[in-house]
């Protein structure tokens, strides 16, 4: 009798970085991704201008540290798949000799990892097989291919509202007590605020889908994780006002991913 073995990256199922992925316009995702990813589009429809946003947030964020900042070195928590313009392109593409430390928890992210690995020859990339919750093996990991003497770019895009409680504050004050003056933080997070039961509604059937449930958190209760740090311009905003890299006609939409940069003094 023929056995089928059992698919050990369950592509039957629909998995939280393949959903992302296919809103981004990836190719890493299957019929069950997409189904589940539409589903969520048809309640929230900006879902995947968010994601967008998201991903472009990364590109000025990391830009502006490399360029006006000085940092050559990054610490990024929660990678996800590779994607276009990863941390470590966007960095390279302006100081080669940039270092970039990737973190994540996920097999499936494991799994295409050597994608992350095609640093510039003057830099350097790893990844690290890691849980968010353990910053101390993050950094010791970290510590092999970053030097942490010097300011590192500490960048935690859409992965804290993966931890549902009061913990988390004190992950993310682990991991910058242990960075020098000079760094900086990185943070988007998930809210309500602007689209309200939309939102609530997209997280409910995301959480149903994933393994990997989301909590969103109010705009105050993101701004507490820049406690202790100083907030570079325009502070904490939703992510298409964070420096728009064109002008536009007005303020760009509002949509529920916050994000911000702050300065460890
Ligand atoms: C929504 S994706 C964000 C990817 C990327 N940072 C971005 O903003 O485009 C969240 C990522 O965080 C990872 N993640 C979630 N919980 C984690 C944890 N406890 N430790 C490490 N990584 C985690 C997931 O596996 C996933 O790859």
């Amino acid at each position: 009798m023929s056995h089928t073995p059992p698919d050990p990256l369950r592509t039957d199922e629909p998995h939280s970085a393949r959903i992302y992925d296919y809103w981004l316009g990836g190719k890493d995702n299957y019929p069950a991704d997409r189904a589940m990813g539409d589903s969520i589009l048809s309640v929230l429809p900006m879902i995947g201008a968010m994601a967008v946003q998201n991903r472009a947030f990364l590109r000025r964020t990391i830009r502006f540290l490399t360029e006006e900042r000085g940092l050559r070195q990054f610490l990024d928590v929660g990678t996800g798949l590779p994607t276009a313009d990863n941390t470590h392109q966007v960095a390279q593409s302006v100081a080669p000799e940039s270092r970039v430390v990737y973190v994540d928890h996920d097999p499936l992210v494991l799994a295409h990892a050597r994608a992350l690995l095609d640093s510039a020859p003057a830099g350097r990339t790893s990844y690290v097989d890691a849980d968010l919750r353990d910053p101390e093996t993050i950094l010791r990991e970290a510590a092999g291919t970053l030097d942490l003497s010097e300011p590192v770019g500490l960048v935690l895009l859409g992965v804290l509202f993966h931890v549902p409680d009061d913990t988390v504050y004190g992950i993310v004050h682990a991991l910058v007590s242990e960075l020098p003056s000079g760094s900086h933080v990185v943070i988007t997070h998930s809210t309500d605020a602007a689209t309200g039961p939309a939102m609530r509604e997209a997280v409910r059937q995301w959480n149903e889908a994933s393994s990997n449930p989301i909590t969103l958190r109010t705009p105050d209760q993101v701004a507490r994780f820049f406690d202790g740090l100083d907030l570079v311009e325009p502070g904490l905003v939703s992510i298409p006002r964070w420096r728009p890299a064109t002008p536009e006609v007005g303020e760009p939409q509002a949509m529920d991913e916050f994000g911000a940069v702050a300065r460890k003094p």
